[in-house]
């Protein structure tokens, strides 16, 4: 791809959805076009420029979300409280933080990027079989771009996708590709439990009952685990590994490797979150905005494209029941007369729908406003 110019001609002179299909009928993701060593990057990853001329700045390279210790939560009521109050001032100014001494061996932090790794870099025939746009039914599977065909452009990566949303967080161990079934396995166990720990930690920074989030988000009752893999990209400007987007998640826990990428917007710049080989980072998603009438915000963020690659991260989605029936609004603790409710009451079901509808980066909270007319959707 050439100039400007030359690259907003060929992105109006293309057949899209031709190409979009073919893409995806090849069901080897983005691995394979690095594997064909294609040259440059299809159209249907360009980003044409009037989008990328919204893009934000990219703030101070030294300016970094907070890096919080939880080594010592329970030992001493005293470091207890300090914690959640460092926890919940992070949460309220950055809406992402990096955990460390989070209790999960190191080891097997390494191991879940290692072994899921090996699942996109394994041959391309055993990995078909996995290949797969069934969000509805499937709980094991691989594709390139869930919104694929709902987007301007495509995200540079390809996931590894194990949802437990229809099955209250159960999972069939037969499913999960043998190259990284025990590693998932041994790191969903950890994980459902240090993220309980950390939903307990902002109930007591709200106020609330310790077990008030846990019981509304409980892992157990609906999770995803979603494993990305961003090849190394030859145009890099050009694309992105995931656009700007707000989590469908009560709370996402985020491994990521040493590449780098992740970015979080800030007061309107974009700032980088500095890989920590031994820390997990959390985030909030639409939910909790919601269910906590906005005090606590899920924050915008995506991944730039990189030259260098591959990069893997795995994204640990807690997000309800979606047989549920179970009713989520605003939690009545948090709002008051003087401080109403601004959103209105849906099921998992519903935001979830919702979620799947859209593009990755026009999922947000508007839709749930009491006050927002309704859309169509
Ligand atoms: C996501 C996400 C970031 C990453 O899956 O929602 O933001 O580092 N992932 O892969
Ligand atoms: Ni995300």
């Amino acid at each position: 791809m050439g100039s400007q110019n030359t690259i907003d001609e060929a992105l109006s002179s293309y057949d899209r959805i031709n190409d979009l299909k073919a893409f995806d009928e090849e069901k080897t993701g983005v691995k394979g076009l690095v594997d064909a060593e294609t040259e440059g990057i299809p159209s249907i990853f360009v980003r044409s420029s009037k989008d990328r001329s919204k893009d934000f700045e990219t703030c101070d390279e030294n300016l970094s979300v907070p890096i919080i210790d939880i080594g010592q939560v329970g030992q001493s009521n005293d470091r207890t409280a300090e914690i959640v109050k460092e926890i919940f001032s992070a949460s309220k100014e950055w809406g992402f933080f990096q955990v460390v001494n989070h209790g999960i061996p190191l080891n097997l932090l390494k191991k879940t990027i290692d072994g899921t790794r090996m699942f996109h870099e394994q041959d391309a025939e055993t990995k078909k079989e996995y290949y797969s746009r069934d969000f509805q039914s499937k709980r094991v599977m691989y594709y390139s771009n869930h919104d694929l065909f709902n987007s301007n452009a495509a995200n540079w990566r390809d996931s590894l996708y194990v949802n437990t949303l229809h099955t209250a967080g159960e999972i069939d161990p037969q499913e999960l590709p043998p190259i990284c079934k025990d590693v998932i396995l041994e790191y969903v166990n950890h994980i459902l439990k240090f993220g309980d720990h950390i939903l307990m930690l902002l109930s007591m920074g709200l106020g609330l009952d310790p077990e008030h989030l846990g019981n509304l988000a409980k892992g157990k009752k609906g999770w995803s685990f979603i494993n990305h893999y961003y090849p190394a990209c030859p145009e890099p400007e050009l694309t992105l590994g995931i656009n700007g987007h707000a989590d469908n998640s009560f709370i996402t826990i985020l491994l990521q490797d040493q590449i780098g990428g992740l970015q979080i917007l800030h007061q309107n710049k974009w700032v980088n979150i500095t890989p920590v080989s031994s820390a997990l980072i959390v985030n909030f998603g639409n939910i909790l905005q919601i269910i906590t009438n906005d005090v606590l915000k899920s924050v915008y963020h995506r991944v730039i494209a990189k030259s260098v690659g591959p990069r893997t991260s795995v994204a640990f989605f807690f997000r309800g029941n979606f047989s549920s029936k179970k009713i989520y609004g605003p939690i009545k603790e948090l709002t008051s007369k003087e401080n109403p409710p601004i959103y209105r009451d849906f099921t998992i079901e519903e935001i979830t729908t919702y979620f799947f509808s859209k593009s990755l980066g026009e999922f947000g909270t508007d839709h749930f406003k009491l006050q927002h007319p309704r859309d169509g959707n």
